[in-house]
């Protein structure tokens, strides 16, 4: 050893031994230094980097212990979004998933690549000329959270990339915590008196969310790559495998269980493999992962609402628990909805603490007969909600009473009423019960709605009881006096709120019918209305036409003008015509516009034009029109966009270096166009 060399030259050299040494004990599990010249190397990097601050770098391995705390952690945008994966549970959706592909893919036959599902979290890793510039997590997979310096002390998180790294690559990848740091973790955690995590994935989700690094440097996680994303100089190989191989050669670690199988019969052969070694796993797992090794084969499947085709995790079946059934008690809704919770004594299950169980309505009651005192059986997977499975009858006590209707409303007391053909009671007093209007106006102030921030549950709920407020419109015409004066609010945070409030009345038609609180109107359905309709009058035009056939015998006769919109079916129809029947309702609708409540028109999915009813998909460059303005050309003349060629593609508008796509439209028969043609269609010749 010499350190008489240049400091720098010295620095340079002895973070270069480190990270090799790390990568040899972290992720090849094979070191070959004690670690006592670990130790010493460190050591001597520490003193060089004190004597010459200058020489301090943020890939230095001196920083895995974590540098100072934050106050909190910065967006991150990410360049290609972060998704997420359908899930199977058994042999027959893993086999249509696989149908699915071959049918997308025009093929007979397909090869996985089948990894372990690991229990952790979705990580994105940036490095720049190799060097490790920035990690995120993956938020809602848009946007994510910056916690590089957390992620610089995973010690199995390369610094810098080995071999020849390009100029810019995002690693995707697992950071969890293996069993065995767990249960060492709750030991001193227990010890020291501090907060035990219910499972790896929390814990490993808590050490990384903390502000300060050195916590996290203190907790044993781990890291395993699995995909790259956003890349500058790079061209990705021709399969997943090779994706794999390429990570391990810039030093990434990948599972080791990674394998190629062949078709779905591959597929659950692994499966029954990982299943059987489960237990035995040095991390925990919650199901398989099966991706389509030919990477070219993906980019043709596309995606489906943030999940890929061309991939799917196959899911360990949830696991049961019996307790007992303490009471069964009812919960009331925002539309007033009594519905059944059982209360449970505290109980393991699927990694984590269960004490309530939901019990939809009163059918489902009957139906699995759950009683006060019974004992019964739990399921939960995962991020699952937990499920009431089924009484254990055999072990009902004496004298346990059925559950009945409740006729008074357990929040306000007021009368409660099951009607014919109702699976639930209501609280009937709509304008009375402080906890159904609270709820409501929970919703309609909520994130996805109105995105009122800082009007929450407490507020509200104290607003509602003063009487300050009952419907929405009410909201709108709050003050900052009116605010100030209550507890605990001063007239800085009342001026927010109102803030708030006054900015919250520029929004979506889409958000505003969310907010509105329609029964069964989701986001999705939100945005369906809105685009079919563009505007609210036509939509209350629509539901009033719609109304006199609300109680047509055959259910596809129902609102036939609301069915028309995709994936509306006749339930909802039925409560959207209701809902704007509702002179209350028509009546909180004008108060909230005349307070300042407004949205652009959406531009509407076109229902005429010489294109209706046919799909087409675009690849290649097409002559002097970009993929968006061919898409709007089609879709204002009643065409519909798809991403990828399938037998019902009806047409495929092909542009200059068109690839994969115009060989499966050949395959499949489907019609190939150019530019020229479809002008010619839409002026009407053929
Ligand atoms: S691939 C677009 N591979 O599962 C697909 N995900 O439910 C990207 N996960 O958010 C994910 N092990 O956190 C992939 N071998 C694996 C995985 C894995 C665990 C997690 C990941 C992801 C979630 C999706």
């Amino acid at each position: 050893m010499s350190t008489s060399r240049p400091p720098a030259r010295r620095a340079a050299e002895l973070r270069r031994l480190l990270e090799a040494h790390n990568h040899e004990y972290y992720v090849l599990d094979a070191p070959t230094v004690s670690d006592a010249e670990y130790d010493r190397l460190f050591r001597e990097l520490q003193a060089l980097e004190q004597q010459h601050p200058d020489l301090l770098v943020p890939d230095s391995p001196t920083q895995r212990v974590g540098g100072s705390a934050a106050s909190q952690f910065a967006p991150v945008r990410h360049a290609v979004p972060m998704q997420s994966l359908n899930n199977c549970f058994n042999e027959d959706e893993l086999r249509d998933f696989d149908r699915r592909v071959r049918e997308g893919l025009g093929v007979e036959m397909v090869d996985y690549v089948a990894e372990p599902k690991l229990d952790g979290l979705a990580i994105s890793l940036t490095y720049e000329r190799g060097v490790f510039t920035r990690g995120a997590t993956r938020g809602d997979g848009e946007t994510g959270e910056d916690i590089t310096a957390n992620l610089r002390t995973v010690r199995s998180i390369p610094l810098r990339l080995g071999g020849e790294p390009p100029k810019l690559i995002e690693v995707r990848g697992e950071v969890y915590m293996p069993v065995a740091g767990f249960a060492q973790l709750n030991r001193e955690q227990e010890k020291a008196g501090g907060k035990t995590f219910a499972n790896p994935r929390n814990a490993a989700a808590g050490s990384l969310r903390q502000l300060d690094p050195k916590i996290t440097a203190s907790r044993p996680l781990a890291f395993a790559g699995y995909a790259t994303a956003h890349r500058e100089g790079w061209t990705p190989p021709a399969t997943h495998m090779d994706v794999l191989d390429q990570l391990k050669r810039w030093g990434v670690p990948v599972s080791a269980y990674a394998e190629k199988v062949r078709g779905p019969e591959g597929c659950l052969k692994y499966f029954q493999k990982i299943g059987a070694r489960r237990a035995k796993l040095p991390f925990q797992i919650d199901g398989v992962v099966y991706k389509l090794n030919a990477l070219a084969g993906r980019e043709e499947l596309g995606s489906v609402s943030r999940a890929p085709r061309w991939a799917i995790a196959h899911k360990f079946p949830a696991e049961e628990a019996e307790t007992i059934c303490e009471a069964v008690e009812f919960q009331v809704s925002r539309t007033g909805a009594l519905t059944p919770v059982a209360r449970l004594k505290p109980v393991f299950v699927g990694g984590a603490n269960v004490s309530n169980a939901g019990l939809h309505n009163m059918d489902e009651v009957a139906r699995k007969d759950v009683r006060a005192g019974d004992t019964v059986v739990i399921r939960r997977a995962g991020d699952v909600i937990p499920e009431l499975v089924r009484v254990v009858v055999e072990k009902r006590p004496r004298g346990a009473k059925p559950v009945e209707t409740p006729s008074r409303c357990p929040a306000c007391g007021g009368r409660a009423e099951r009607e014919e053909g109702e699976l639930v009671a209501y609280c009937t007093n709509k304008l009375g019960c402080v906890t159904q209007i609270q709820a409501s106006l929970s919703h309609f102030v909520g994130r996805h709605a109105m995105n009122v921030e800082g009007l929450g549950e407490k507020l509200l709920t104290t607003l509602v009881e003063r009487k300050l407020v009952r419907t929405p419109a009410d909201i709108y015409r709050l003050d900052v006096p009116v605010l100030a004066e209550l507890e605990r609010m001063g007239e800085k945070s009342a001026a927010n709120v109102i803030d708030a409030i006054v900015h919250s009345r520029r929004t979506t038609l889409e958000r505003f019918l969310l907010a509105l609180g329609i029964p069964d109107v989701g986001e999705a359905t939100a945005r369906d209305l809105a685009r079919h309709f563009g505007d609210l009058e036509p939509l209350v035009e629509a539901a009033r036409a719609d109304l006199p056939t609300a109680h047509a015998e055959k259910a596809r006769d129902r609102c036939p003008r609301l069915q028309e919109v995709p994936d509306v079916g006749p339930t909802v129809a039925v409560h959207i015509a209701h809902f704007f029947a509702e002179p209350g309702n028509l009546a909180v609708i004008r108060e909230l516009r005349e307070a300042g409540v407004q949205w652009e028109p959406v531009k509407r999915a076109a229902s005429a034009g010489p294109l209706l009813g046919k799909t087409f998909v675009i690849t290649g460059t097409l002559p002097g029109l970009g993929r968006e303005q061919a898409t709007e050309l089609i879709e204002s003349h009643g065409g519909r966009i798809s991403g990828s060629v399938s037998k019902k593609t009806d047409f495929l508008l092909a542009g200059s270096d068109a690839g994969s796509k115009l060989a499966k439209a050949g395959k499949l028969g489907v019609p190939v166009i150019e530019l020229a043609q479809l002008q010619k269609m839409i002026a009407g010749k053929k």
